[in-house]
């Protein structure tokens, strides 16, 4: 049997090209030869405020723009996380063999609760609703950026403490990181790209042109640099957008043509930027014509309920193992 993976992504906003990189192409590609299973995670998104037509309509939105990236329904479970509520009873198990000094530990947690003035318990147990939704299905490998590292961890964790408390049952999950498991934003370079840091940060999959080729033309570099100084982390960033695009395209000649430019110190930053745009285009332009015939299509209701029934088998006969092994009432 093909190896199971499991991955989820937060229905918040649109798409960007750091989820894209970072995680979405991973997920396309390990269809090939994995038994694959994606959510779009509702639950999640609820750990902080968030409109309830808001989220039905993005959890929408997020699972045309899966599809559009290649996620492939006809070979892979996609599914909204709400219609299977097994997560959140897995959850409530798992809690329970966490340690609280283990979650007091996430840096997305202390992050996404710094300055806030209410912080919500839902917030600090999120990475046990990821191990849950992992281990539901027993995954073995999980396709993640770098930020998911640390919640990894702790799903290996907490699937040992389970295994050790009530028996042998979960699979510790491995982390699956690729190249482009850290996209930088692109008006602060120092920090990773995320929709939470606002418009001039991110690149949409979905965006207008006109607003990408702004977004590029103004992404932090540097002054330009003596020949044989290493890259700052704007234009490696944007080095790494190009490589990847080229990675996808079939050519990375430009990449490798402008980096020996920079190498001695020719490079003209300004090409650069041409070059990303022109590259990152040629594989964003095709996505957004995908996007725009599934929406019309209407199919993307009848795939999430096809994605939801089979989940459910599986988490069904997974949580009254579960079940049956901690002492809980099955049947
Ligand atoms: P989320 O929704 O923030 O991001 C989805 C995926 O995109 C990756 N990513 C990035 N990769 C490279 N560069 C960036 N700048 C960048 N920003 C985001 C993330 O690492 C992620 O892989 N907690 C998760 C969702 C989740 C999940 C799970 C993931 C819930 N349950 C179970 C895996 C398994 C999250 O908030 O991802």
């Amino acid at each position: 049997m093909a190896q199971r993976v499991f991955s989820g992504i937060q229905p918040t906003g649109t798409l960007h090209i750091g989820n894209y990189f970072g995680a979405i192409r991973n997920w396309a590609s390990l269809q090939e030869d994995h038994d694959c299973i994606y959510c779009i995670v509702d639950y999640h998104a609820i750990t902080t405020e968030i409109d309830p037509q808001v989220l039905r309509a993005a959890s929408r939105s997020m699972a045309l723009d899966l599809i559009a990236c290649g996620i492939d329904p006809q070979r892979t479970i996609l599914f909204t996380q709400s219609a299977v509520p097994e997560h959140a009873e897995l959850a409530w198990i798992l809690g329970c063999v966490t340690g609280y000094g283990d979650l007091a530990r996430m840096i997305q947690f202390k992050d996404k609760s710094a300055g806030k003035k209410f912080i919500s318990a839902g917030l600090f147990i999120y990475p046990v609703l990821q191990a849950a939704d992992i281990l539901l299905y027993r995954a073995a490998g999980v396709p993640v950026g770098e930020d998911q590292v640390q919640h990894l961890e702790l799903s290996r964790r907490i699937a040992r403490r389970f295994n050790a408390r009530f028996g042998e049952f979960f699979p510790e999950p491995e982390p699956i990181v690729g190249k482009g498991a850290r996209i930088m934003s692109l008006a602060d370079p120092t920090i990773k790209m995320s929709k939470s840091a606002g418009e001039a940060h991110y690149i949409g999959v979905m965006e207008d042109e006109r607003s990408i080729r702004g977004k590029i033309r103004s992404a932090v570099t540097d002054i330009g640099l003596e020949p044989g100084t290493t890259m700052s982390p704007g234009v490696a960033n944007l080095f790494e957008v190009l490589d990847l695009s080229g990675e996808l395209l079939g050519d990375q000649s430009i990449a490798a043509e402008l980096c020996s430019e920079f190498q001695s110190g020719k490079l003209m930053y300004s090409h650069l930027k041409d070059a990303v745009f022109e590259s990152l285009m040629q594989v964003l332009r095709p996505i957004g014509e995908r996007r725009r015939e599934l929406e019309t299509s209407g199919i993307v209701e009848d795939i999430l309920r096809e994605g939801a029934d089979k989940a459910r088998v599986i988490a069904r006969e997974n949580i009254t193992k579960v079940r049956e092994m901690a002492g809980l009432v099955v049947g």
